[in-house]
């Protein structure tokens, strides 16, 4: 299954969608909050449920340690959303200060969350706003390697003027970003949230982009995911999670098909970081042993 980088120019619904899709696939997913600026679910949707102790940032002390070490964490730090722990969850930093020690850490998370996709997990990654130094990703800003090595890289727009006007100025340099260092200018699309009056085929000409998936504008459980509280009403038949798995399902055709004619080499891993699906499946048997 893909793994799918989710990135904005400003604040357009990164987050939202990543939890949508991640919720409504219709196989075993993982959203991996990866945001340098700092998580939201935890606050948001968990209500606090999540201490600090669990998440992304215990990752960099484990990679300090050793690759094992850091399989092991994160297998340990993930945190499952429904009983039956088909969906995973890596909360990401309570703290933007946090993130530069992370730098050294997200080749190797890029790897461990590869092998879960090719175990057949959906994995989604919040990587929060782009921003750029000196014409390439910022280094502490952005989680580039995980853009880099994503199958598919969506930069999530809204149909307004505002929206494009922002995305207009970040989608070339990205391509040429994922031309140069990542999986290839092909691995760029749009994923439109439907808010204002730019129908996907204007989106798509005006930023001279595929738009790949498009999600309805739905406040109501959009803000349920965004801020938790009480679930709306309908909300598992809800227009944003029936479109979501709709698009679980675009992305997955179109990112194998990308796969059969892709040219780019695919990435080593480490078979310590391999054994992060050992762990996993090892954590899920000791669940269900208690
Ligand atoms: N499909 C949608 N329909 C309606 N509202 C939405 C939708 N998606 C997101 N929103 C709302 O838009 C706002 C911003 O969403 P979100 O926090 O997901 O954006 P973001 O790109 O992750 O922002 P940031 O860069 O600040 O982390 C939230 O109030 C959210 O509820
Ligand atoms: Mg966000």
């Amino acid at each position: 299954m893909p793994v799918t980088a989710l990135v904005s120019a400003k604040s357009s619904g990164v987050t939202t969608s990543a939890l949508a899709l991640t919720l409504a696939s219709g196989r075993p997913s993982l959203l991996a909050e990866c945001d340098p600026a700092g998580g939201t679910i935890r606050a948001g949707l968990l209500e606090g449920e999540a201490g600090a102790g669990y998440g992304l940032y215990h990752l960099a002390a484990a990679e300090r340690t050793s690759q094992e070490a850091l399989a092991q964490a994160f297998a340990s730090h993930l945190w499952d959303m429904d009983e039956a722990g088909h969906r995973k969850l890596l909360l990401g930093l309570t703290d933007p200060a946090q993130a530069a020690s992370l730098s050294r850490t997200w080749p190797s998370l890029s790897q461990m969350l590869h092998v879960l996709a090719e175990a057949g997990l959906d994995v989604v990654i919040d990587a929060g706003r782009i921003a750029f130094n000196a014409g390439e990703l910022h280094p502490t800003l952005t989680p580039a390697p995980l853009i880099h090595q994503a199958d598919l890289v969506l930069l999530v727009v809204r149909g307004t003027e505002q929206s494009l006007t922002l995305a207009r100025h970040i989608i070339k340099p990205l391509r040429n970003e994922l031309t140069d260092r990542g999986n290839g200018p092909g691995a760029l699309g749009l994923l439109l949230i439907e808010d204002g009056p730019n129908r996907a085929h204007q989106v798509a000409e005006a930023l001279e982009t595929p738009v790949l998936a498009a999600l309805p504008h739905d406040p109501a459980t959009a803000a349920y995911l965004t801020n938790g509280g009480r679930q709306p009403r309908g909300y598992s038949r809800s227009p944003l999670l029936l479109h979501a798995r709709t698009a679980t399902e675009q992305l997955e055709a179109v990112a194998s098909r990308r796969q059969i004619q892709q040219q780019y080499p695919p990435q080593k891993t480490s078979p310590q970081l391999a054994g992060v699906l050992h762990r996993l499946n090892a954590k899920r048997e000791r669940g269900r042993r208690v």
